[in-house]
């Protein structure tokens, strides 16, 4: 049967502890069956291995946060380096770009994306892209340093014209909570023009909830309302989007384990 899968989620942020059963639950009633969970450091990594014994249904990412970058400390690259070797970490990520809070260290946010990218090239693992604000540097850095599995921009809000570019390097475009929103036109211009071999759905929660839950906390059991547009979009059916998007999403990192 047809599922949805979240490609982007952080259950494990602080925010899920409490009643952490009870967000699973949820999800598995939405249909929901399998889910990335993107680590921004050890400790979280940590906590995702745990929760990958109990449900296998989690795939597990790490990476520098481009908003984290001037905190890393060689001892932290050091651990990185050894920590994507794992067979259970699928992806490194979430990685990239942002600009939009403070400018002024952009030039080692560029260094460490580029870094992080060759590590992933180095270890044969797809990435995960952040960008905001800073979407014709991460255009520049991604043509430049081409991922070799490719991977995600998360939670994509470049133009048509830069998903055509980052298309051939294997890049898949995921949407989210925003894409629901009145005034997402670009995103649906996207989903619109793009094919459906490259597009993928995700909830970015606890953050960006779906227009039905605006101001609440989102959750992994929402990724349906971002599915359901892009089968609206598309003028498919719901069925059609997650048969596809398991395709798409079992390319990049391998069927499920367990
Ligand atoms: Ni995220």
């Amino acid at each position: 049967m047809a599922y949805w899968i979240d490609s982007h989620s952080h259950m494990i942020f602080d925010e899920f502890k409490e009643n952490f059963e009870e967000y699973i639950q949820r999800a598995v009633e939405q249909n929901v069956r399998r889910i990335m969970c993107v680590c921004l450091n050890k400790e979280q990594l940590q906590r995702g291995f745990e929760l990958k014994e109990k449900y296998p249904f989690f795939d597990l990412s790490i990476g520098y946060f481009p908003l984290d970058i001037p905190k890393i400390t060689e001892q932290d690259w050091k651990d990185l380096e050894e920590l994507v070797q794992d067979e259970r970490v699928v992806a490194v990520g979430e990685i990239g770009l942002d600009y939009f809070w403070d400018t002024s260290y952009n030039d080692l946010q560029k260094e460490c994306f580029i870094r992080q990218i060759e590590l992933a090239n180095k270890v044969n693992k797809p990435i995960i892209v952040h960008t905001r604000d800073a979407h014709e540097d991460a255009l520049e850095v991604l043509l430049a340093h081409p991922p070799v599995k490719g991977g995600i921009m998360h939670c994509y809000s470049g133009s048509l014209e830069n998903a055509r570019k980052l298309e051939p390097l294997g890049m898949c475009f995921a949407f989210g909570g925003p894409l629901t929103y009145t005034n997402s036109l670009e995103g649906k211009d996207v989903v619109r023009e793009m094919p459906l071999s490259c597009l993928l759905v995700e909830t970015d929660c606890p953050s960006l909830p779906p227009q039905a839950h605006q101001g609440e906390m989102s959750e992994t059991s929402y990724v349906h309302y971002p599915g359901e547009c892009v089968a609206s979009l598309k003028g498919i059916s719901v069925e059609e989007v997650q048969e596809q998007m398991q395709i798409n999403y079992e390319k990049l990192f391998g069927k499920m384990v367990g």
